[in-house]
């Protein structure tokens, strides 16, 4: 409240100070001081500030008003006389400024940029790929049978718009591997050899709202696809990664999983930063569940036109969210926070 009220002084002050007719200082006396004058109305603010510092607060309004009475006044009196007043004479610069409120980036913003600084780092390009998707991309593409849950609009947001003969329903992408076959076919397009170095990063939508959920998220996904890549290339990436993001001391590892566009599937684990790998009771056993991995599937490959029998790859993805919490160590009662806009929960990253 006392930066607003300086901030009312100063521009009552210039205000004043470029006036010269009476008729336009009433107009400021009113705009400032009347009744529902700027003044005034952050008057009414006093009552927000804690106890202890009202009166501190309300004596500096007093002041202020004060003040901007008596350049009024005084401006009037000079203005009868014929006087002009210069600028200099009231403006003493060497008072100190009012520092201006300076705002930050949002905390998921500040994960995606070290996220792809981390791959960019080894070679990654990162890309964008369409949030609102066709079923063919999202699931067909990738080696989903037709029944599996996920492509159930219990789970995934349908777009009300006509099925398309080739790529079925339109829908809100459900993750950022909608975007590995859409890379795939570009990259082949003019290319004959297609060496994909990929870092899918976007909003990912699904049904589910709950304290560790949100409806809208993100997501990045890892392509990298060329002649000889193995298991090998795939745990040495995530190991930089978890070692640029996490720590030196955090250490990865990866355990046989199940994905339809991966085969072999891996889930990653990191070694908990509590206790170091050694078993704590936020991690019980030593390890925190990371996401997903494994060697791209060739039914995959095929779908993005690529020879299966020539080139091999692997692709791995999770949300920013996630490894943003696990990062900072922020122990969030509920995610939500994060995208509702309180500026004091915000104001703290
Ligand atoms: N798309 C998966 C999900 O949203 C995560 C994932 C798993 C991505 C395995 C991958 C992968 O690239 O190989 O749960």
């Amino acid at each position: 409240m006392e930066e607003n009220l300086l901030h009312i002084k100063n521009d009552a002050v210039s205000l004043v100070m470029d006036a010269d007719n009476l008729a336009e200082l009433n107009q400021i006396y009113i705009d400032f001081l009347g009744r529902s004058g700027k003044l005034t109305k952050e008057l009414k603010n006093l009552k927000d500030v804690p106890q202890e510092k009202r009166p501190e607060v309300g004596k500096l309004a007093n002041e202020i008003k004060t003040a901007i009475e008596t350049i009024i006044s005084d401006k009037k009196k000079l203005l009868k006389q014929g006087k002009r007043v210069e600028r200099a004479e009231k403006l003493d610069i060497t008072k100190p400024g009012i520092k201006p409120k300076k705002g930050s980036q949002h905390l998921v913003t500040q994960a995606i940029k070290e996220i792809s600084q981390v791959f960019e780092s080894i070679g990654f390009n990162r890309v964008r790929h369409p949030e609102v998707e066709w079923d063919w991309y999202a699931f067909e593409s990738l080696n989903f049978p037709e029944d599996h849950p996920a492509r159930d609009d219990w789970e995934t947001f349908f777009i009300d718009e006509k099925p398309s003969e080739k790529y079925g329903p339109m829908i809100l992408t459900p993750h950022t591997s909608s975007g590995q076959v859409r890379e795939m076919l570009e990259q082949v397009k003019d290319k004959k050899n297609p060496s994909i170095r990929m870092l899918n990063l976007a909003k990912c939508y699904r049904r589910q709202s709950d304290v560790s959920h949100t409806e809208m998220f993100h997501q990045f996904e890892g392509l990298v696809i060329d002649e000889g890549i193995n298991i090998g290339h795939l745990k040495g990436v995530l190991e930089y990664f978890v070692k640029s993001y996490f720590g030196k001391a955090r250490t990865s590892r990866i355990r046989p999983y199940q994905f339809q566009f991966t085969e072999p599937s891996f889930e990653i684990d990191i070694s908990c930063g509590i206790c170091n790998g050694k078993g704590c009771k936020l991690c019980k056993e030593g390890w925190l569940e990371l996401g997903g991995a494994g060697m791209v599937h060739p039914n995959v490959l095929k779908a993005g036109k690529i020879d299966p029998e020539k080139y091999t790859g692997f692709a791995f993805g999770w949300g920013v969210e996630r490894v943003l919490m696990m990062k900072e160590g922020l122990n969030l009662p509920d995610l939500r926070l994060i995208y509702s806009n309180r500026i004091e929960f915000l104001k703290q990253f």
